[in-house]
C-alpha cells in the first residue's frame, strides 16, 4: 500500500530565502526538504554541457530519462543526488540560474522533473520549495506558503551572503539579473510563478528568517501539523 505523505509547499521568486527557510522548517519538523530549483539548475548545467539546448522534445526526453534524482537524509542534512552523485556548489551561479529559468519554460523539461518531484513526494513527508509546488506539482498539499519580497531587498540579501563568503557582487547588476529572472518565471505560459489560491502569503521584506519560520510553524501547528509529522 502506498504511504500517505504530508507535503508542505513553499513557492516564491529568486532570492526570497526559500531554500534557507525550507531547510530550517524541515529540520524543525524532522522531515526532508526538496530544493526543486536545484533540479532545474542541474538539468540546465547538464543540457548545456552536452550542447543539447536546441534538442527537440524527443531527444530531451531521452536525455531526462538518463537522469535519476534521489533524496537522502532529513532536515539540515538532506542531500539531493543525481545518478547517485551529490549535487553541490557547481549549480550555484546566476548564469546557471538564468539557464535553468530559460529551460524551465519548456513543457517537456517541466514534465520530466515533475515526475521525479512527485515520486520523491510519495516516498516521504516533504517540504518542497520552488515556483509551482503548490499550484502544479502538489496541488493537494496540506500546507502551502508563498514568500515574497521586493527585488531590491532580495538582491541586497544575496549580496550580503556573498560578502560573508568574501565574494564581491555588483548590487545593480544583481538586481537587474533577479528582475530578468522574475520576469521569465512569472510570465511563462506553463506553470508560471504565482501563489496557489489556498497558500498563505508572507511578505518577508521586513521580517528575518526566524520571524518567517515562526509564522509558518504557528500556522502548521494550528492546523494539526504536529500530529501529522509526529514532532
Ligand atoms: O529556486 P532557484 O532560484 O534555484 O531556481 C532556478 C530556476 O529554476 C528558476 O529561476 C526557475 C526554475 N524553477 C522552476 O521553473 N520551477 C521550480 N519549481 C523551481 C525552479
Amino acid at each position: 500500500m502506498q504511504k500517505k505523505t504530508t507535503i508542505v509547499t513553499i513557492d516564491g521568486p529568486a532570492g526570497v530565502g526559500k531554500t534557507t527557510i525550507a531547510r530550517r522548517l524541515a529540520d524543525t519538523l524532522g522531515i526532508s526538504y526538496l530544493d526543486t530549483g536545484a533540479m532545474f539548475r542541474t538539468l540546465a548545467l547538464k543540457i548545456g554541457e552536452a550542447g543539447a539546448l536546441d534538442f527537440d522534445d524527443q531527444s530531451i526526453m531521452k536525455f531526462c530519462d538518463g537522469l535519476h534524482f534521489s533524496l537522502e537524509g532529513r532536515g539540515l542534512t538532506t542531500q539531493l543526488f543525481v545518478n547517485g552523485i551529490r549535487i553541490g556548489k557547481e549549480i550555484r551561479s546566476e548564469k546557471v540560474a538564468m539557464l535553468a529559468s530559460t529551460i524551465a519554460s519548456r513543457p517537456i523539461i517541466r514534465d520530466c522533473l515533475a515526475a521525479a518531484q512527485r515520486s520523491i513526494g510519495t516516498e516521504r513527508h516533504l517540504v518542497a520549495e520552488g515556483r509551482d509546488m503548490g499550484t502544479v506539482i502538489f496541488p493537494l498539499a496540506r500546507f502551502k506558503f508563498f514568500l515574497d519580497a521586493t527585488a531590491e531587498i532580495r538582491a541586497l540579501r544575496r549580496m550580503r551572503d556573498a560578502e560573508n563568503q568574501e565574494k564581491h557582487i555588483d548590487l545593480a547588476s544583481l538586481t537587474a539579473q533577479i528582475r530578468a529572472r522574475d520576469e521569465q518565471d512569472r510570465n511563462r505560459s506553463v506553470a508560471p510563478l504565482r501563489p496557489a489560491s489556498d497558500a498563505m502569503s508572507i511578505d518577508t521584506s521586513s521580517r528575518d528568517i526566524s520571524e518567517v519560520l515562526g509564522i509558518m510553524l504557528r500556522h502548521i501547528d494550528a492546523s494539526g501539523g504536529k500530529a501529522l509529522f509526529g514532532c
